[in-house]
């Protein structure tokens, strides 16, 4: 009788780097209605390489990448009062369907988090679609609240929420 394991699946976090930014693409045109420009990909990378990162799945010997964040720090009015901080800006975060729900999206997010915070980022603060209840509720789960509402952001009409957490206590 041949006997033989299931390879476990293993997941992790690391940097994006050029040769990700392909699949990077791909996962945003699956999973996202806003898709941005190739060059935006590569000038986030090039800009802010400490704040794009990718979810990897290995499994049986393939190696596929299920998710990414890619963020960027801006100077402007607080989200929370008016003064002006250093903000970093969740611009884009999305998982291949099929590796939803095992916690890439919080990973790609925490490591988000460290690296602003390393960075004495402020806050951060992103834009969703108020009617994506899956992103809303994973952006709750790091603390972040709603600070305003904007109409007709995206270009089929749907409003979005900006939300924010503040980093420093
Ligand atoms: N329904 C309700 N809550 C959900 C769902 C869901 N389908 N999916 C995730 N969540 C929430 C839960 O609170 C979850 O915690 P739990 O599993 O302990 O209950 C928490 O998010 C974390 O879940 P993860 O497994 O870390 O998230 P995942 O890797 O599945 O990715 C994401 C979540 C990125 C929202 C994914 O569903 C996705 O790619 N959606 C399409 C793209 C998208 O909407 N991206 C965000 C747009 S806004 C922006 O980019 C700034």
């Amino acid at each position: 009788m041949y006997k033989f394991e299931v390879e476990k699946e293993r997941i992790y976090v690391r940097k994006a780097t050029l040769k990700d930014i392909p699949a990077v693409i791909e996962i945003n045109r699956k999973c996202l209605p806003e898709n941005y420009s190739v060059d935006y990909f590569y000038y986030h990378l090039n800009e802010y390489p400490e704040l794009f990162f990718v979810g990897v799945v290995e499994k049986d010997l393939k190696v596929e990448i299920a998710g990414y964040s890619m963020s960027r720090i801006e100077y402007g009015f607080s989200n929370f009062s008016f003064s002006l901080v250093k903000k970093g800006h969740l611009i884009s975060i999305a998982v291949l369907e099929e590796f939803r729900r095992k916690g890439i999206a919080s990973a790609l997010l925490k490591e988000t988090i460290e690296n602003l915070r390393r960075k004495k980022v402020d806050e951060l603060y992103l834009e969703v679609r108020i009617t994506n209840e899956p992103a809303i509720n994973l952006y709750k789960k790091f603390n972040f609240v709603v600070t305003n509402k904007i109409p007709n952001y995206y270009s089929d009409g749907e409003d979005a929420y900006v939300m924010a957490v503040k980093l420093k206590s």
